[in-house]
């Protein structure tokens, strides 16, 4: 009998952790589950047995993939895949998926709510604005931004892209390209960033790009904190008072900012972009049935080491 683990340092929610169990009940697999875990052992001990694993933040790194001696398949459910050591699972032969788009909506709604939280002022009272009239930049085009598009439309913004692989995309739904990545951040009241912790990426938003953004602008990172050039966010924001960041990772100058920026940025208390049952149905469903696809008819879609 194939053994499947699921390991979740932040559990997904109790409907979708019995709605998977079903999937794999009918493939005739046994689920193994381990939810918020403390200690990298038990995560050691866990993959040890396994030919399957579902994660999502889970830092599959070269000491755990080495571990997963049976380990045929490792499904991220979700998008950004940061978290899995690439060239480990190759070299120990084991696929590595992702369920692209899935728990996108989640995510965007959480950029919209952030956004409206900074323009409201944290909430606190003091007269904020309005997201109907403003320019929202979306820094990237994937299934988050594309969501984020569809809200913000909806809400009367002005939206523009700035994306380099997505442009026809963009172009068949009216969307505007700007020219450049400092066009972009120049032109928008509110930014929200929405590219992956992968080559030219990281880091990405440096001084070079964030000097162009206007006092008074949002910068909203639901991506990873690993876009973002820190000393260089921090500069900005003390050159410019009016600046924003409102994000869904934690910085790790977080301190910095508690000392320097009251009232001019908010962090989730853990990573809350996905956290709704509908993504957790979505993208752990959809990571159930590409393991079964992938063991029984040899599917290997959405595999990211190929
Ligand atoms: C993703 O990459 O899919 C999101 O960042 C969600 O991550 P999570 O599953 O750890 O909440």
């Amino acid at each position: 009998m194939r053994k499947v683990l699921i390991a979740t340092e932040k559990p997904f929610a109790p409907v979708a952790v019995k709605k998977i169990s079903k999937i794999f009940e009918k493939a005739g697999y046994e689920l193994q589950l381990l939810e918020r875990y403390t200690e990298k052992q038990e995560l050691l001990d866990a993959v040890a047995d396994v030919e399957a694993a579902i994660i999502r933040s889970d830092k599959f790194d070269e000491e755990v993939l080495n571990a997963g001696k049976k380990l045929k398949i490792v499904v991220r459910a979700g998008a950004g895949y940061d978290n899995v050591d690439l060239d480990a699972a190759t070299a120990n032969n084991i696929v590595v998926m992702n369920t692209p788009g899935q728990n996108a909506n989640a995510v965007a709604e959480l950029a919209i709510g952030l956004a409206i939280m900074g323009l409201r002022e944290m909430y606190s009272g003091k007269p904020g604005g309005e997201m109907r009239g403003r320019t929202l930049g979306l820094h990237g085009f994937g299934y988050v931004a594309r969501n984020v598009f569809r809200i913000a439309r909806a809400m009367g913004m002005k939206v523009i892209v700035y994306t380099r692989y997505s442009k026809g995309a963009a172009a068949a739904i009216g969307l505007k390209v700007a020219k450049s990545l400092e066009d972009l951040y120049e032109k928008s009241d509110i930014v929200s960033i929405h590219v992956p912790a992968r080559g030219e990426h990281i880091r990405s938003v440096s001084a070079e790009v964030l000097s162009h953004l206007k006092d008074g602008s949002i910068l909203v990172n639901t991506a990873r904190k690993e876009v973002i050039n820190e000393p260089d966010l921090v500069k900005c924001m003390e050159e410019k008072p009016g600046i924003k960041y409102m994000s869904d990772l934690t910085p790790d100058s977080e301190a910095e900012f508690e000392e320097k920026f009251p009232g001019r940025f908010f962090f989730t208390p853990k990573k809350a972009g996905a956290q709704t049952a509908e993504a957790n149905l979505n993208a752990g469903l959809a990571a159930a049935q590409q393991i079964v696809d992938f063991f029984e008819k040899g599917d290997n879609t959405h595999q990211v080491n190929k």
